[in-house]
């Protein structure tokens, strides 16, 4: 019993110390029902985008979004022009902070949310390990490698669903997928041949003349590893601020499932 009771206030304590209770200044409420909604979000997303950048304060668990470090992304591909098992750690990605947000819509039946944004110049650099072939080239080696995509227009589509707590109404990000498209690719993998370097060299000339039908080959992986990583900035987010505070006029905790 005791122990239940310590167990329920740990909890109790737990919320309280990670909800924003009080809306930050940045933050302006939009409603469903103004005929400019979508451009007052679109707004409110840039300066949700902009804050974290600067670091949310009252935000528990979120890390550095420029730089990004991660510590590993995994690739594994059998089939298509892509064949790799690949990885790359100790990764720093760069520019982000530079996103634009062009669009952002929210569904008032679904409450998703279609997110448009332009990336004009971002890096991602590290320690690449990679067994396989891209397009026709058999590539294997380890060393450091950058990639630096251009002008990315990036259209997110997210699945949210409306829970209460502390009398907020509050979104569980439960789904993102990502479409994407570049203006251009540059990129570099040191040691592709375990050395030979007349080979490492017109390798990645090669792939950087070939930087569009590399970049549609490497897609869905590329797709997949930027899903995983924004659903979990996005879920720590949205856990934390309130739901109304972004749309005034979201249902009712009242009106919908407690959190548990
Ligand atoms: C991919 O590479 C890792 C590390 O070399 C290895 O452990 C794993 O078995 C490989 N997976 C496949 C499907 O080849
Ligand atoms: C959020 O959604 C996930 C997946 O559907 C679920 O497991 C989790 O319990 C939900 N969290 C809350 C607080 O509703």
């Amino acid at each position: 019993m005791m122990k239940r009771i310590a167990l329920c206030f740990a909890v109790f304590i737990k919320l309280c110390n990670c909800d924003l209770t009080e809306k930050p200044e940045w933050l302006k409420s939009c409603q469903f029902k103004d005929p400019d909604f979508t451009k007052c979000s679109t707004i409110g997303v840039q300066a949700l985008f902009d804050n974290l950048v600067k670091g949310l304060e009252g935000i528990e668990g979120l890390q550095s979004i420029d730089p990004m470090r991660i510590d590993r992304v995994g690739i594994l591909q059998g089939e298509g022009p892509v064949s790799v098992n690949a990885s790359i750690s100790k990764v720093k990605i760069t520019g982000i902070s530079k996103v634009k947000v062009i669009e952002n819509q929210v569904s008032s039946k679904d409450y998703s949310w279609i997110t448009i944004v332009k990336l004009p110049k971002m890096r991602l650099e590290g320690n690449y390990h990679m067994m396989g072939r891209i397009l026709v080239i058999p590539l294997n080696g380890r060393g450091k490698c950058w990639f630096e995509p251009s002008n990315m227009d990036i259209k997110f589509y997210t699945k949210t669903r409306l829970y209460a707590k502390n009398d907020h109404t509050f979104y569980n990000v439960t789904g993102c997928r990502v479409h994407f498209n570049m203006e251009g690719l540059k990129l570099r993998m040191d040691n592709l041949f375990e050395g030979v370097k007349v080979l490492e060299d017109s390798t990645n000339l090669y792939l950087n003349e070939n930087w569009r039908p590399v970049s549609e080959a490497l897609k869905p992986i590329i797709s997949k590893n930027i899903e995983e990583i924004l659903l979990g900035i996005m879920s720590k987010i949205f856990h934390q601020i309130p739901g109304d505070f972004f749309i005034s006029d979201l249902p009712k905790p009242n009106e919908l499932k407690q959190a548990n």
